[in-house]
């Protein structure tokens, strides 16, 4: 199996956990992955909802302090592990919430919904701290990369490459080019990794993420030429996952028919479970209510309080609420079939039985 170092992080197994904002994965499930051997990531995108410093502090600040502790959860279980953040460029605070990760000792950050072409700057204090940017297209990582260059003299330390067709969450393409065979995953996947040997002669390792389930979906992804995979609804039916108990149960519930696109406030489609659209929309749409706390840049609901508040519908859903809460996840969730320890799942993708004595011990 090849090796994957992020930056000058080496990883026991070439796996990333995908991060999964509003708290499905915070410390726990990232620190439980780092633990086993792969990247562990806390999503960083409405961690403080719900959580005590929202009590004294306003939304941004409480954020900062919520991260903080996700990430020292996650070190404390993994204290030689691997761990990152995932940021969203989309949100109103990722400048602040890229500074706070790094200064709680990241070992590398992800980063999605739009491209940071700015985010290098903002780790300067910290060459350390690995980046490495979500793409679906080459185009995305060639302006990324042009500009980090230019700018910042860095390149990506891995590039992340999101197949709109199968991962869960916001996708990085629009809503009508899904579904019509305009996306060959592992084309991107080696078209980037080609784009960096020959434009820079550099390798720069290149993560396929979406629709990656079992070992022979993983053995896949590494004969097709990436150099490493990242999961996420893989691992919502997890103990260690953060999500509440309803929300995993609405996975090992779901049909394959449940699963389907919705419009993201935020002006990208998301795969979700989609049959309680309506009721999430009716939800935030009743009168009075209005955007609580402007955790978007931009955003439909801010503007015109349609359709639905996105980080509240996460929320309520992180919370159990499976009637008015969004329900992330990508094409595979209806796999689901029980709940099972990070390390049974680490076992069966990188055939190492070793790390199942963990757990039964
Ligand atoms: C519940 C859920 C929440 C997600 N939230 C985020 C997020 O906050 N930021 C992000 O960049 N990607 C997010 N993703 C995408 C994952 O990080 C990952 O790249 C993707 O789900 C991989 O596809 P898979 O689910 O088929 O394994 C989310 C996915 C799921 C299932």
């Amino acid at each position: 199996m090849k090796s994957l170092s992020i930056g000058q992080h080496a990883l026991r197994y070439p796996l990333i956990q995908g991060g999964m904002g509003v708290r499905i994965s915070g410390g726990r499930l990232a620190g439980a992955v780092a633990a086993c051997g792969g990247a562990g990531v806390v999503a960083t995108a409405g961690l403080a909802l719900n959580s005590s410093h929202l009590q004294n502090h306003n939304l941004f600040s409480a954020d900062a302090l919520a991260l903080r502790d996700e990430i020292a959860l996650a070190r404390r279980l993994a204290p030689k592990g691997v761990i990152g953040v995932n940021c969203m460029m989309a949100v109103s605070n990722y400048d602040e919430t890229v500074r706070t990760a790094c200064a709680a000792g990241v070992n590398f950050i992800v980063s999605g919904a739009g491209l940071p072409l700015h985010l290098p700057g903002l780790t300067l204090d910290y060459p350390q701290v690995a980046l490495v940017p979500i793409v679906s297209s080459v185009k995305a990582a060639q302006l990324i990369a042009r500009k980090w260059h230019k700018q910042f003299q860095r390149l990506p330390d891995a590039v992340v490459v999101e197949d709109p067709e199968t991962a869960g969450g916001h996708l990085g393409a629009n809503l009508e080019d899904i579904g019509q065979g305009n996306y060959d995953q592992y084309a991107t996947v080696r078209r980037v990794r080609d784009y960096f040997q020959q434009q820079w002669q550099t390798q720069v390792p290149v993560i396929a993420a979406g629709g990656i389930w079992d070992r022979q979906d993983l053995l896949h992804a590494l004969d097709q030429g990436a150099d490493g995979v990242q999961l996420g609804t893989r691992f919502v039916c997890t103990h260690e996952c953060d999500a509440s108990a309803a929300f995993k149960k609405a996975y090992l519930d779901a049909r394959p028919e449940d699963i389907g696109l919705i419009m993201s406030p935020a002006g990208l489609p998301g795969r979700a479970l989609a049959a309680n659209y309506e009721s999430i929309c009716a939800h935030d749409q009743k009168p009075g209510l209005r955007c609580p706390m402007g955790c978007l840049k931009r955003c439909r609901y801010k503007s015109e309080q349609k359709p639905f508040c996105i980080v509240q519908a996460l929320d309520r859903a992180q919370q159990g609420d499976t009637e008015t809460g969004l329900i992330f996840c990508g094409s595979n969730a209806w796999k689901s079939q029980r709940i099972v320890p990070v390390a049974e799942i680490m076992a069966e993708l990188f055939a190492e039985n070793s790390l199942l004595n963990a757990v039964n011990t």
